[in-house]
C-alpha cells in the first residue's frame, strides 16, 4: 500500500508498473474530482446505469456511493463493474481505505466476497473477467463511463479506437464519460467515434477529460480539428 497526498492509501501494481491512482492528486480525491464529481454535475437522472472500468481497488465505485449519500440520498445507482484480477478483488476485504468509506463496510466484504451487492437504491456487479469481453454485452445502456484502465502505454487494449467503439455502443446518447487521460491520442480515438472533448480542470487536481456524445456547456471544449491540424502525423490506438 502507498499513502497518496490526501491521506488516502492506494496501491502499486507490480505487473504494469503503475499505482492504481495518482498518488499526488491522492486516490479519493482523484476518483471525486476525475470522475464522480463531474459525471454527477452532468447526469441528473434518478436512477443511473455506471459502467466502472476497472473496479481495481474500488475507488470509483465507493466514491460514487459516498457522493450520492451525501449530495442525492434518493438516488438509484446501478453499477457495473469488470476487473480481471480475481485475487485483488477478494483480498480486499482487508485493504486500508479511508474513514470516509467506514459506512460501506458491509458493502465492501459483500463485493470481494460475492461480487454483487443489491439493496433497496442500489445495485453493484463485479464481473470479473476482461473488460473488453464485458463491454460487449451492452447496448444503449449507461448515462456515466467511469475510464480508469491503467495507462494506455501499460495497458492499450483498453484505449483502442475499436474499444471506445464498443463503449460508444453500450452508452446512451445523453451520457457522459471521465477519465484522468488527457493524451492526445486518447481524445483522438474518442474523437473518431464521434465524442466531443472537454477539459476537466481544477484546483488542487491535473487536468482531466470529460467525453460526451452531444455537447455540454459545463466544462471547456477541446477544438479537436486544430489539434488534429496540428498534429498531423498523430494516431490513436489501434487494436
Ligand atoms: C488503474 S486500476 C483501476 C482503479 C480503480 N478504478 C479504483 O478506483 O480503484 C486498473 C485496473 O484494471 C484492471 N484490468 C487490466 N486489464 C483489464 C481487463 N482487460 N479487463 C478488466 N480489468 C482489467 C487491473 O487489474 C486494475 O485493477
Amino acid at each position: 500500500m502507498t499513502l497518496s497526498e490526501d491521506g488516502s492509501y492506494t496501491a502499486y501494481s507490480k505487473e504494469y508498473e503503475e499505482h492504481y491512482h495518482s498518488t499526488r492528486d491522492g486516490a479519493l480525491h482523484e476518483s471525486l474530482v476525475k470522475h464522480v464529481i463531474p459525471a454527477f454535475n452532468v447526469i441528473k437522472e434518478d436512477e443511473v446505469n455506471i459502467l466502472d472500468i476497472c473496479y481495481g481497488l474500488g475507488f470509483n465505485t465507493l466514491a460514487t456511493l459516498l457522493h450520492c449519500k451525501r449530495n442525492f440520498p434518493n438516488k438509484k445507482l446501478n453499477i457495473y463493474s469488470p476487473e480481471l484480477d480475481t485475487l485483488l478483488v477478494k483480498s480486499l476485504e482487508n485493504f486500508t481505505y479511508p474513514p470516509e468509506f467506514d459506512e460501506f463496510r458491509d458493502v465492501i466484504l459483500t463485493l470481494s466476497r460475492e461480487g454483487v451487492c443489491k439493496d433497496k437504491n442500489i445495485s453493484i456487479e463485479v464481473f470479473l473477467g476482461d473488460a473488453r469481453e464485458y463491454i460487449k454485452k451492452f447496448e444503449n445502456k449507461f448515462d456515466i463511463v467511469y475510464q480508469d484502465a491503467f495507462s494506455p502505454s501499460t495497458n492499450p487494449m483498453l484505449w483502442t479506437q475499436e474499444y471506445f467503439a464498443d463503449i460508444k455502443k453500450s452508452m446512451k446518447q445523453n451520457s457522459i464519460l471521465t477519465t484522468y487521460s488527457i493524451a492526445f491520442a486518447t481524445r483522438l480515438a474518442l474523437y473518431k467515434n464521434g465524442f466531443f472533448l472537454y477539459i476537466n480542470r481544477g484546483d488542487g487536481f491535473r487536468d482531466a477529460t470529460v467525453a460526451s456524445l452531444h455537447e455540454l456547456s459545463e466544462f471547456y471544449k477541446v477544438d479537436m480539428e486544430h489539434k488534429i491540424s496540428c498534429n498531423k502525423d498523430a494516431q490513436p490506438l489501434r487494436d
